[in-house]
């Protein structure tokens, strides 16, 4: 393929297409490729016959879920280790490269730590962003698939949550990627050839059916499902219910959890959705069903056959009480549809708690 030079116009997606499966083949950058999600649909996006090249910094992930992504998958990617807000390391990536699409889910994405040291959280996820997009302009490549968060609308006016519901994020991580939103979307105004899909994500747990990757949280996990699996394997010894007197149910948290498999399926959709030139375009990528705290608990004894204690504590500061999608969007402009349920959730994800106890150390 041959290289573009700066300033050249828009690289329209001129992808070949695989005949068994349907899928336009692409070369994707995928940024913040080693993560969580990120690994997880590295590993989709191979298997659907993409070429990939990932960079990541590392900070907040290792390089082993990308060597056994490719054991999986039997196919190679390109790692290169770079930090989004170095443009002339980034600008080196695009320059050896010819990217039809980019997959953006270089992030920090700690709540609570976004509060306690906000500028980090914008430098790194403002800036790293700019510096893409600048890059993405000047090498014409103008496809861009953009992970947002279902943080952005703070506390619903009413569930289930439409994408046109209003937003309103409650802390400096929600903010940042709220802000990208609106950058993308006035990017877009003035260079109409960009197409961009944000993915409005929900809950994301679960793991690759193989139990070889996973979600591996550095410290003390915050969020609910790497907390239940990390006392149902001994690390910890019991799980803090944060609040019990929400008008839910059973008083605890209702979230819309979605298998990462699931997500990644997503990601795979919004590139096809790019193809058709569709300009900026929102999804939520949701179940549309929600389940409380006691319920996820409950489900992940039964499936692992240990039991998961549990103290009810006060609300966590910042905390909604009910919080789930409306995914018809997705489905009907994408063909999308989150497939798995809270049971293969919770036994994937001791699967691979149980496998690797200690994540990928
Ligand atoms: P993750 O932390 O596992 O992955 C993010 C990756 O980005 C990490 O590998 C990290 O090393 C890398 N990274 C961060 N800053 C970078 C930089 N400046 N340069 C290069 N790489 C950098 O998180 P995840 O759970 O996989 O989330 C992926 C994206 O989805 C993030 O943008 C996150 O905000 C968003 N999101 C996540 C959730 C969730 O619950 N996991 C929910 C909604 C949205
Ligand atoms: C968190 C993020 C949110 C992000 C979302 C999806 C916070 C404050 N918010 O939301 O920005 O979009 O993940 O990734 O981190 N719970 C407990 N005990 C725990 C942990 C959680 O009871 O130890 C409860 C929570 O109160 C909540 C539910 O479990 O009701 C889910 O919590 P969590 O996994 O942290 O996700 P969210 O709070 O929805």
């Amino acid at each position: 393929m041959k290289r573009r030079e700066s300033g050249s116009g828009q690289r329209r997606i001129s992808p070949t297409n695989n005949r068994q499966s349907g899928v336009n083949i692409m070369k994707i950058l995928i940024t913040g490729g080693a993560g969580y999600i990120g690994s997880h649909t590295c590993l989709t996006l191979l298997e659907e016959g993409h070429e990939i090249c990932v960079v990541d910094n590392l900070v907040n992930s290792k390089e082993a879920p990308l060597a056994r992504v490719q054991e999986i998958t039997g196919r190679h990617l390109d790692f290169q280790r770079v930090d989004l807000t170095q443009k002339e390391r980034l600008r080196r990536v695009f320059a050896a490269h010819s990217f039809e699409g980019i997959i953006h889910f270089a992030g920090l994405k700690a709540v609570g730590e976004s509060a306690v040291m906000p500028l980090p959280y914008y430098r790194n996820n403002i800036c790293g962003t700019l510096v893409l997009l600048e890059l993405m302009q000047a090498y014409g490549v103008k496809n861009l698939v953009f992970s947002s968060s279902a943080t952005v609308y703070g506390e619903p006016e009413s569930v289930p949550i439409r994408e046109t519901a209003a937003v309103g994020p409650t802390n400096p991580y929600g903010r940042t990627k709220l802000m990208i939103e609106y950058i993308l979307k006035d990017l877009y105004q003035s260079d109409p050839e960009f197409n961009i899909a944000i993915l409005r994500y929900f809950n994301p747990v679960g793991a690759h059916g193989s139990g070889r990757i996973g979600e591996d949280p550095n410290d003390i996990p915050n969020n609910l499902m790497p907390f239940i699996s990390q006392v149902a394997v001994g690390k910890q010894p019991r799980l803090s219910v944060f609040g019990s007197d929400y008008p839910t149910p059973d008083g605890t948290g209702v979230r819309d959890y979605i298998h990462v498999m699931d997500l990644a399926a997503g990601h795979g959709c919004a590139l096809e959705k790019l193809c058709q030139n569709p300009g900026v375009v929102t999804y939520n990528l949701g179940t549309g069903r929600g389940y409380s705290v006691l319920e996820m608990i409950a489900a992940f004894e039964r499936v692992s056959g240990r039991p998961i204690p549990y103290q009810l504590v006060d609300r966590r500061e910042g905390d909604i009480a009910v919080c789930y999608a409306d995914p018809a969007l997705a489905e009907q402009d994408l063909g999308w549809r989150a497939k798995r349920g809270i049971e293969e959730m919770c036994t994937d994800v001791w699967r691979w708690q149980s496998a690797n106890p200690n994540g990928y150390e």
